[in-house]
Parts: C-alpha cells; structure tokens; sequence
C-alpha cells in the first residue's frame, strides 16, 4: 500500500515508466533516461518508533532528461502518502466525539449544504471531513482552504483529501476558490456554509466577493482572529454567524492546552535553552495570554504581563505578575528572554525595537504573521539572518539577536501538531454540531453575531455529556 502511494504520487509529477523489483528495492523508470529507486524498511531502532512505522527512501539514481524542479517534485512525492487504513482507525481512536457525531445527530444533517472548510491541515481534520461527508455532504460539493502553515504532516494531509476527491484551494486564492465553489454547489443545487478558523472567507466575500453572499446560509467561525476580522462591517454582516470561537465551550476546554502545546513547541525548537529563572514578557493578557502566562510561571520563569485594556492588566497584577503599561519599559527594564505575542492584533512595532538591549526571541500564538510589525521591525535591524527550521534572526544595532521563532507565525503550528487529538476532538465537534445547526433553516439564528445562541447550542447538543463521560471522574476511555 504505502509502495503503490508513493508510486502514485511520483506518477502525478513525472513521465513514470517501466517498474521494476530487484535485490535492493523497487527501480522506478521516470522518462527515456531517468531512474529513482524505492526503498521501504523498517527503522533502524524499531523501539525508538512507534509500532508499524516504515521509513520510506526515494532515491534519483539517474537525473538525465530532468530538470532540478521536477527532481525536487518526484523526491518530494515520499511526503504525500494518503494515511493508511490502520493509521486512519488509530485516529478515529483519537477523536470519538468527531468520529462518532454522525451517528448522534439526525441522518444527513449536513445533506442541504455544500461546505467550505477552512480548517488547520493536520491529522484531527482528516476525523472531522469523514464525519462531514458522513453527514450526507458527497466529497466534491466540499471546498477545503489550506491556510499554508507548515503543519507536520500537511503533505499527507492534502493527499488525503485529493483521493477522497475532495478540492483544496490555496487560501491566497480564496475570492477564486468561493467562485468555484459556489459554480459546483449550483450544479448540485446546494447553498455554501462557511467553516472558518480565522476569518479566511467571510471577510474576501464581504470585500471582493459580495454578490456571491446570497449563496451562502452562514458561517461557523472557530478562532477570535476570525471574529476580529469582521470587525470593520460591525452591524452589516449579511450571515448568521456560529461562533465556536467566543462560546464558553471554547474558553473552558482549549486554551490551557492551547498555552501547554505553544511553550512544549518552543521548547522542541529551543532545546539548549534554560527558561527557569529567566524573564518572559506576555502581551495581551486574554484567553490564550493568561493561560501562557501560568504555563510560564509554572515553568519557573519570572513573568512579566502587558495589556492595552486596564481590566486585563489588573486581572494580571492581581494573580501576581510584574505589570505595565508601557511596553517598552517593560522591555528595558524586566529585559525578558521570551516575548510572547497573544493578542489576535499586532502587539509589538518598530518603536518598541530600540528598547530591546539582549538576545530573545519573539513568539506568537496569533494567526498568520500579524502579531509582530515583521517589517517595521526588520526597519530597524542592521542585517536579517534565516535561522532554518527556528526561522528568522533580526541582528539589531545594540547588539541583540531578536529571533523571530516561526518567522512571526503561530509557534504551535510550526512543523507541529499542536493540540493532541484528544483535546482538539471535543472543538472539531463543536464546529459540525454548528455547522449541521446553520443547515437547518428553522435555525432561529440572526444575521450578525449570535453569541448567546451558539453557547445555548454548545451546552445543550450532549457533546459536552459524552466528553464527561470519557474524561470525568467516571471515564470509560
Ligand atoms: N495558536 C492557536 O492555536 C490559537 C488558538 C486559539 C486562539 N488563537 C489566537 O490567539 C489570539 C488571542 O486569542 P484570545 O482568545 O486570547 O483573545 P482575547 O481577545 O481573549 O485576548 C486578547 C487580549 O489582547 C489584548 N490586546 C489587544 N491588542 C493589544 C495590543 N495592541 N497591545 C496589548 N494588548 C492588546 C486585549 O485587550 C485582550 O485582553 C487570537 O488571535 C486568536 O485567534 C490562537
């Protein structure tokens, strides 16, 4: 299976000739002249792997005839192995209440809409779109938006998605892809339902797209940046919108994992250096700031908070944290080693540069690159270095090393998993039991924001009885 995939992915980018088997592997003909060959071995610590795992090599024994591109493509072909059987029942392990939804909401709930899912590309999503089709949605009325990130398996993700038929769309193209999306849910005489995590969508309709917003019954919104995003059209949002993202749901259950996976990733990609007694800088003392904060604390680093709302920044002093207002001061003065960026906008600017006196790095939790002036702070550096996979070094005229962990991007997602499955199972869910409430039209949902329906949806559907049961005091997991 897994020989067959990788042969099925090289044959995607290149002329694929005669296949043969000798001694040491599996030759591949690509073109008149070019060979790869095709190892698939067990790991030479099978102990240190976890059980089943194969190291899959693809070597070019011969170029000739190739440009370097289409060697870079055939090489990279090893990365885009759809899940396997087993792999894909190890995951519906993971995350029951995804999986299993189906089965606890009304046949086809999701049959009247065709989906546009904007959602991470990592493992859980691939739970989540079997329960969308699952619902009644067949896989080419569903559009998938890849936001870019460099999550761990994303190559394999989006080969999975490709065999199941399903189209994925860039999110750069996104104006593109709802007009495509739109042309093939007509066809099947279906409305479009947005299920965004970050404000892809519904803001690109509003801007450039607005005669398409009657074909679309709504939107599941996951993420605050998503929320803030749709700040600009305040009153004059034409769609219901489900927001997973501001319910009590969300804000009880993700944030300290969410906090755990950031400063776990950070530590990966940071594996010399000592946090404990050193100073860390928070900015933006909200959900995901004060859960950072603690996870920080509790890793022995002095911890020093910054919010622009005085409310967050005396919630902060109150649990004992260094405060500011100014967020220079507290750059030259508390000189943190660890700056974490946690406020869904842009946290830190050129001005703050010059009050940067040591090496530190700069983290974010928010989406895209927004939470750091990536260019104004550039501005002000002498020389930019690129640090591999820990990303982007600002050499500044103090001296300082300011390292841009994730080039600016949200650090648990950088060649991450972030959450483990278990915890993101119980948001997945969420978005589907939101998504399958938009796809009724006696809904009772207003244009605009519904806060307090979405939370009386959440607390009322059971998800939150079948998480008790698996994780409370009487777990059955
Ligand atoms: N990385 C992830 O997996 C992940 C998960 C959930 C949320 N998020 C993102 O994290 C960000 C924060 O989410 P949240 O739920 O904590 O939001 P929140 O609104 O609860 O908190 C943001 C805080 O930042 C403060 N703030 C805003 N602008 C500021 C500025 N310029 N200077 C100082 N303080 C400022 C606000 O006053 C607020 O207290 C959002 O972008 C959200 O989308 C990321």
């Amino acid at each position: 299976m897994v020989r067959e995939a990788v042969i099925e992915a090289v044959a995607k980018v290149a002329d694929l000739g005669e296949v043969a088997l000798d001694g040491t592997g599996l030759r591949l003909r690509v073109g008149a002249e070019a060979c790869v060959r095709l190892l698939v071995s067990a790991p030479a610590r099978p102990k240190a792997s976890a059980s089943g795992t194969h190291v899959i090599t693809l070597i070019a024994e011969e170029t000739t005839g190739l440009t370097t591109d289409q060697v870079q493509a055939i090489l990279a072909a090893v990365r885009r192995i759809p899940f396997t059987t087993t792999e894909m029942n190890a995951l519906r392990g993971q995350m029951p209440l995804t999986g299993e939804l189906p089965c606890f909401l009304p046949p086809g709930c999701l049959a009247s809409v065709a989906p546009v899912l904007t959602v991470h590309h990592m493992t859980d999503f691939l739970v989540m779109v079997d329960a969308v089709l699952a619902m009644g949605v067949p896989a080419h009325a569903v559009t998938v938006l890849d936001k870019g990130y460099p999550y761990r398996h994303t190559d394999r993700v989006d080969a999975h998605l490709a065999r199941q038929g399903v189209t994925v769309w860039p999110w750069t193209d996104a104006a593109d892809a709802l007009h495509d999306h739109t042309r093939r849910a007509a066809t099947l005489g279906l409305p479009g339902l947005l299920i965004d995590d970050g404000g892809y969508t519904l803001p690109v309709l509003l801007e450039q797209r607005p005669d398409l917003l009657p074909r679309f019954v709504g939107l599941v919104e996951q993420t605050i940046s998503g929320i803030t995003r749709l700040e600009p059209w305040e009153d004059r949002i034409p769609l219901p919108i489900f927001s997973v993202a501001e319910s009590r749901l969300k804000a009880t259950m993700e944030c300290y994992g969410i906090a755990d996976a950031v400063v776990r990733n950070l530590l990966r990609l940071l594996p010399e250096e000592k946090l404990e007694g050193q100073p860390a800088l928070v900015v933006g003392f909200g959900r995901i700031g004060e859960h950072i904060a603690a996870v920080l604390r509790s890793r022995h680093m002095r911890v020093a908070v910054h919010d622009r709302q005085l409310v967050r920044l005396i919630a902060a002093h109150e649990r004992g944290y260094l405060t500011g207002r100014c967020v220079s001061t507290l750059l030259r003065d508390h000189r943190p080693l660890i700056i974490l960026g946690c406020t869904g906008r842009t946290g830190l600017r050129g001005e703050h540069a010059a009050a940067i006196s040591r090496d530190c790095y700069l983290v974010s939790t928010t989406s895209r690159d927004r939470e750091f002036a990536v260019a104004e702070l550039a501005d002000e550096a002498q020389k930019v270095t690129d640090e591999g996979v820990l990303g982007t070094r600002l050499h500044m005229p103090s001296g300082a090393k300011v390292t841009l962990v994730g080039d600016g991007f949200p650090i648990n997602f950088h060649h991450a998993e972030s959450l483990p499955n278990m915890y993101s199972d119980l948001i997945l869910a969420s978005l589907l039991v939101a998504a399958s409430t938009l796809a009724t039209p006696e809904h009772g949902f207003t244009a605009g924001h519904n806060v307090d329906a979405s939370n009386r949806v959440l607390e009322s559907c059971g998800l939150l009885e079948r998480y008790y049961t698996r994780f409370g005091p009487q777990a059955t997991r």
